[in-house]
């Protein structure tokens, strides 16, 4: 695969995927992590003269055309950190935005609206990578947390495209993520929770070849908590995936891996920043559980301390919700202050890490979430396969 910097880019028009799918409310980008991890690229392909056609996804429209999933905000904010103008297309294919592409200049920047407005893009149809591939010389993806998607953008695209490589994200990324997958260091804990759940419990069988502990947290859990006989009340469940979740804990066991579980959690009748908290190691009927625990925070931390590698993917409860944030809080400072070499992923596990001040003690924070896991699983990412192809 090759990089930016050994691709022919000066004063060619440039297809660049980026991932700015990023938390914007009221038509305000809340957390900009994203935008400023794309800006190496971008500054490169910039300072050569190039002519950057940049697109991205933001949430799930399913084809839709939702005005509050629009990238208009991602594109005024970029400006700003830019201080430049980025030119912004309200179309993604068509004779506009063909007339834009052509006219940008040697250094100018246009973002396209959000690619999954259109339903080609996540179905990876032929007919839209092509209608993507217009007036396009190269293509360089930099949207590492897009990687495990083959959708159009990041698949049929760059297949269309021969001229194609990887940004210096992508780069960052893939050094940090392969040093823990061929070179862990041990004790080796894997901490995951978040409400991805279904995402991730398939893959937690080849994460865990690494690990010598795995802490589970936040809506996962009680899955594994209800395969365990535990009473979780109403808290969140994946009914069809706690079989699933008991095969996962004997198989940890035969390998003689540890596979720790909250010991308490704090829990709500209501989810609601004024709802009373309850703590409760069973959790009674018509409670849910929101955040681990007191006494899990403390034990979660002691078995983090003595790790020499760390891989933290998901908060431990409803860390958007102050009240809800502190177990997600107290296992960002443990794994910060256990000094070990530490990989931090997905947005939530991010902003924990930067809200509770930490984020200068992680030794990497991934922009990705699922790629990362997918990535660390030992799984190929699609997206980077096929920068691969010739
Ligand atoms: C992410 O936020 O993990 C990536 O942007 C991918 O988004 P997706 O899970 O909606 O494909």
């Amino acid at each position: 695969m090759k990089y930016v910097d050994e691709l022919p880019v000066e004063g060619k028009s440039i297809f660049l995927r980026v991932d700015f799918n990023v938390p914007v409310k009221d038509g305000r980008v809340q957390d900009n992590t994203r935008i400023k991890a794309a800006l190496p690229t971008i500054n490169y392909l910039l300072e050569k003269g190039a002519r950057i056609i940049a697109a991205s996804h933001l949430g799930r429209p399913k084809g839709k055309m939702l005005p509050e999933l629009s990238l208009k905000p991602v594109s005024k904010r970029l400006g700003e950190i830019l201080g430049r103008e980025v030119k912004f297309s309200p179309d993604i294919i068509g004779e506009r935005v063909e007339n834009l592409k052509n006219s940008l200049k040697e250094g100018e920047i246009l973002l396209l609206e959000n690619l999954r407005f259109n339903k080609g893009e996540r179905e990876n149809t032929p007919e839209f990578a092509k209608e993507l591939s217009k007036g396009i010389e190269i293509y360089v993806n930099d949207a590492f947390g897009t990687c495990h998607r083959a959708h159009a953008s990041v698949y049929a695209l760059p297949e269309l495209i021969e001229t194609k490589g990887a940004g210096f994200l992508i780069k960052k990324e893939i050094e940090h993520l392969t040093k823990a997958l061929n070179s862990p260091l041990h004790p080796y804990s894997l901490i995951t929770g978040g409400v991805k759940v279904s995402d991730k419990i398939p893959i937690l069988r080849s994460l865990m070849r690494n690990a010598d502990r795995i802490l589970i947290g936040g809506a996962m859990a009680y899955t594994f908590l209800k395969a365990k006989g535990h009473k979780i009340g109403s808290s969140k469940l994946e009914e069809e995936m706690v079989n699933e979740a008991e095969n996962i804990m004997e198989e940890a066991e035969k390998r003689g891996k540890e596979f720790l579980l909250p010991l308490d959690h704090r829990c709500v009748k209501k989810i609601d920043e004024d709802a009373k908290i309850k703590i409760m190691k069973e959790i009674e009927k018509g409670w849910i559980g929101v955040d681990i625990g007191p006494e899990s925070e403390k034990f979660f931390s002691q078995r983090i301390k003595d790790s020499a590698m760390i891989v933290w993917n998901g908060p431990m409860g409803i860390f958007e919700i102050e009240v809800f944030s502190n177990g997600t809080e107290s296992i960002a400072s443990a794994i910060a202050s256990s000094g070990a070499y530490s990989i931090v992923g997905g947005g939530d596990s991010a902003s924990a890490v930067k809200k509770a001040g930490v984020a200068d003690r992680i030794t990497h924070i991934s922009t990705g979430g699922g790629a990362s896991l997918e990535f660390l699983s030992g799984k190929k990412l699609p997206g980077l396969m096929v920068l691969e192809k010739r």
